[in-house]
């Protein structure tokens, strides 16, 4: 089983499980029909968020395929919630994790998001020794595109119609980076 050591640290914010206090934060963005456009639910009440962070309090470690980690990220600064990070595990014998993120509109812009991905996919390839890890991203998500192009992710494929995504069928791209040209990538040195 492997569980990371809370909280994950980066220069400028703490990674670590969502808890009950963290619910004002939550809610702030999880109703916001922006937010979720491109994710996989919809908006959510208060009570709602509340099953979520119930749910989130099971994900922090992962045991086997099929497990994630979803993490709230806060700011060191202030301890405020203002986003989250996924780190999917989608195939023991391929080796192969899925990213994924969501952040507070009011902290967009920023580089927050950049720095908390650049964290978790440091967990996938150092601690995990993941082969690969891949995004996927509707095409209309340009800021979540440039986010993956800025982590050094390469589009490796562009579905069109492949499923239905809230009532329409999608048009996605597939983002992907391998350990190797990770520990290759000019900022580590
Ligand atoms: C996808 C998402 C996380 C991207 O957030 P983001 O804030 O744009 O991403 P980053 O952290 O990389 O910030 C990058 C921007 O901050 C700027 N920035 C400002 N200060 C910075 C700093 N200190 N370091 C790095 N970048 C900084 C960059 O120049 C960049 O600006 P640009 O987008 O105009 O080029 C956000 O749009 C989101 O939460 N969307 C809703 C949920 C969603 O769709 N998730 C993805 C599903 S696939």
């Amino acid at each position: 089983m492997y569980c990371p050591s809370f909280p994950l640290e980066t220069a400028r914010l703490l990674i670590r499980p969502v808890a009950d206090a963290d619910l004002d934060d939550l809610c702030a963005y999880h109703r916001l029909p922006e937010v979720v456009a491109y994710l996989p639910w919809t908006v959510q009440t208060r009570e709602e968020t509340r099953e979520v962070i119930e749910k989130r309090k099971t994900t922090v470690y992962l045991d086997k395929e099929g497990d994630a980690l979803a993490l709230g990220v806060a700011l060191k600064e202030t301890g405020r919630l203002i986003g989250e990070m996924f780190l999917f595990w989608r195939s023991e014998p391929n080796q192969q994790g899925e990213l994924g993120f969501v952040f507070h509109p009011d902290f967009h812009g920023r580089g927050y998001a950049r720095e908390a991905a650049e964290r978790m996919l440091a967990v996938g390839f150092e601690d995990l020794r993941w082969h690969r890890i891949f995004a996927l991203c509707d095409t209309r998500n340009t800021a979540s595109a440039r986010l993956l192009e800025r982590l050094g992710m390469r589009q490796e494929a562009h579905f069109k119609g492949s499923k239905l995504f809230k009532g329409e069928w999608n048009e996605e791209l597939i983002y992907a980076v391998r350990r190797d040209e990770w520990l290759a990538r000019p900022s580590s040195g």
